[in-house]
């Protein structure tokens, strides 16, 4: 039965923004809890950034470093399209945890002397002396009482967490490579960054920054300062954490209070005893390690992603978390990322509120180059999980995953020679190819030819006509959230 409320806040949605349809998306293990609980194995690589050679590039999940676009893969499209414009998000790159997600105790340490973020000031180029790199390194301190306060896991350790790890630095500039290889002949782009066609946008969380140092420092080779974009983190939408209140009661609606949601964690119970055997966390925790796995998923995977054993009880070292423990948990956090965004029925109307306004500002990137308004040939967006998840959501791509590290999606704005196109003045030269995992991106929307859903050369009207239902003008996405 749906709560009376959910019965309102739908109602109001409707009303507020203009024809939000939920295309589900396809059935495959990732979606199929009793695979997720019963079956075995990891849904792809959680132990490399690098994928062996002897598996398909584009098709195989790394959750350490997803695919992207590279020269070997790229398929180019045939001679009457000429590309106008890219516009890229991705996620950041490797890390170690976020400390909400580190145990209380922990045996694993990480050692980060020599890789701490860098972080100083400077003035315009040629009015100050360059600064000295001023480098982070996080310590304790055992005679500041505090320090045990926030969990003995840090000490030992000498990192940030998070920061973006030497592996990820070195993962981002790889991906900045590879971008270049494919995108600079292409884009006409020279090794200096010239900001009148090339601008790149960071979030408040400094571990994006980190990854643009190493992207940028492959993409630009001749660039040694940039000036990256970034919105004040009260409304920020890139992250996003603009407020959007009908947004998160949706969300709560469909997960927290939904008996949908909560089957798999009942269903997991047993898991759960044995990872908190190894961890120390109470049943009754309230840190949020049972309301979803997305903590231990982070826990155990990045220790995996850099090359660290699975972790052992403090107290009792033959107690420790199996690999087929930690596979489980990568198939449950999996799960949980295609129910949040793909396959509850709300979640392309919460996708469409949640990340709407990133999606506005896409929008009007596209229409710019499309009306001969703007210069610019790439904008390059480094962010979240929490970024890319939804904007996959809206798009209702087929197969959702947990969005992996680098994870990344582009927008290929294409016009077509005029002498191949149609007469229909309603419409421009204009088509959109989206890649994920840098190939034509493959969602549920009844687009792209017969209605494939494949985005490959759609008409870039189509898809503006797709954000315009959905998501409407920018006051309509602003009542909508907040009425
Ligand atoms: C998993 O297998 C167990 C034992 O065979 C069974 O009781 C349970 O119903 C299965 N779980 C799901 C979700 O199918
Ligand atoms: C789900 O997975 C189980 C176990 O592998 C399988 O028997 C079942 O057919 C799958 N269900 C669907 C709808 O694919
Ligand atoms: C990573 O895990 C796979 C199995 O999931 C295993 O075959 C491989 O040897 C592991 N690689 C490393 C570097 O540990
Ligand atoms: C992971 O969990 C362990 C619990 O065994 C904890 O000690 C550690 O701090 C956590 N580490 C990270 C990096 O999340
Ligand atoms: C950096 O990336 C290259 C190419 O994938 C790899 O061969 C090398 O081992 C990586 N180095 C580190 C420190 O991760
Ligand atoms: C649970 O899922 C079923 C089938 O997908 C759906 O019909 C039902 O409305 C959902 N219930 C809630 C409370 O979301
Ligand atoms: C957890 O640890 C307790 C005490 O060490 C033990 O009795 C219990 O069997 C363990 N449970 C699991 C699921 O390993
Ligand atoms: C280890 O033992 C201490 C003292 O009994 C207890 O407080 C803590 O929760 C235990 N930690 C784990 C990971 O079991
Ligand atoms: C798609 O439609 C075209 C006609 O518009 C047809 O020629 C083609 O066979 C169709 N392709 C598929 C895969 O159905
Ligand atoms: C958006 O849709 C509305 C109503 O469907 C229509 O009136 C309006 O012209 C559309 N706007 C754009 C920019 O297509």
């Amino acid at each position: 039965m749906i709560p009376f409320t959910l019965v309102l806040a739908l109602t109001t949605f409707t009303q507020a923004t203009v024809n939000v349809i939920h295309y589900p998306p396809k059935s495959t293990n990732l979606n199929n809890l009793t695979f997720v609980l019963n079956g075995t194995g990891a849904p792809g690589i959680f132990n490399s950034s690098i994928t062996p050679a002897s598996l398909p590039y584009s098709t195989t999940y790394n959750w350490c470093n997803m695919p992207h676009v590279r020269t070997t893969e790229y398929v180019t499209p045939s001679e009457e399209y000429t590309l106008k414009y890219i516009e890229v998000i991705q996620r950041h790159h490797k890390r170690t945890p976020y400390n909400t997600n580190t145990f209380f105790i922990e045996d694993i340490t990480w050692d980060c002397t020599g890789e701490g973020p860098v972080v100083y000031g400077k003035g315009p180029v040629g009015i100050t002396s360059d600064p000295t790199v001023v480098q982070w390194a996080a310590y304790t301190n055992p005679n500041n009482p505090w320090t045990d306060s926030v969990g003995p896991g840090f000490v030992g350790s000498n990192c940030a967490f998070p920061q973006i790890t030497t592996g990820g630095i070195n993962d981002s500039y790889n991906h900045g490579s590879d971008l270049r290889s494919v995108y600079a002949s292409r884009l006409g782009i020279s090794t200096t960054l010239s900001p009148s066609t090339f601008q790149i946008r960071v979030t408040n969380n400094v571990i994006t920054s980190q990854v643009a140092g190493g992207l940028l420092r492959a993409l630009f080779p001749d660039t040694n300062d940039v000036a990256a974009l970034i919105q004040s983190d009260t409304y920020d939408s890139l992250e996003p954490v603009y407020n959007c209140p009908n947004a998160n009661s949706l969300f709560t609606e469909y997960t927290t209070d939904s008996a949908n949601w909560t089957l798999h964690l009942t269903d997991a119970l047993g898991l759960y005893e044995q990872l908190d055997n190894v961890s120390g966390i109470p049943l009754d925790d309230t840190a949020g390690w049972h309301t979803s796995f997305d903590h231990y998923y982070d826990n155990l995977s990045a220790k995996q992603c850099h090359s660290k054993p699975l972790p052992c009880s403090v107290n009792d070292t033959t107690i420790c978390v199996t690999q087929d423990e930690a596979d489980e948990v990568y198939r449950l956090g999996n799960y949980e990322y295609s129910f949040y965004y793909r396959d509850a029925e709300e979640s392309t109307q919460y996708s469409a509120l949640h990340y709407g306004a990133w999606v506005l500002e896409l929008t009007a990137h596209l229409m710019d180059v499309v009306q001969g308004k703007s210069e610019v040939k790439y904008f390059h967006n480094v962010a979240h999980d929490g970024s890319i998840a939804p904007l996959l959501g809206f798009m209702q791509i087929s197969e959702m995953v947990w969005p992996g590290m680098g994870s990344e999606v582009i927008y290929e704005l294409y016009e077509k020679s005029s002498s191949a196109s149609s007469s229909d003045s309603s419409t421009s030269n204009f088509f959109l190819r989206v890649l994920w995992n840098g190939q034509p991106m493959e969602t549920s929307l009844p687009l792209g030819t017969n209605s494939s859903g494949v985005l490959d050369m759609i008409p870039v009207e189509d898809f503006f006509d797709y954000v315009n239902t959905t998501i409407g003008t920018g006051s309509e996405l602003f009542s909508a959230c907040n009425n």
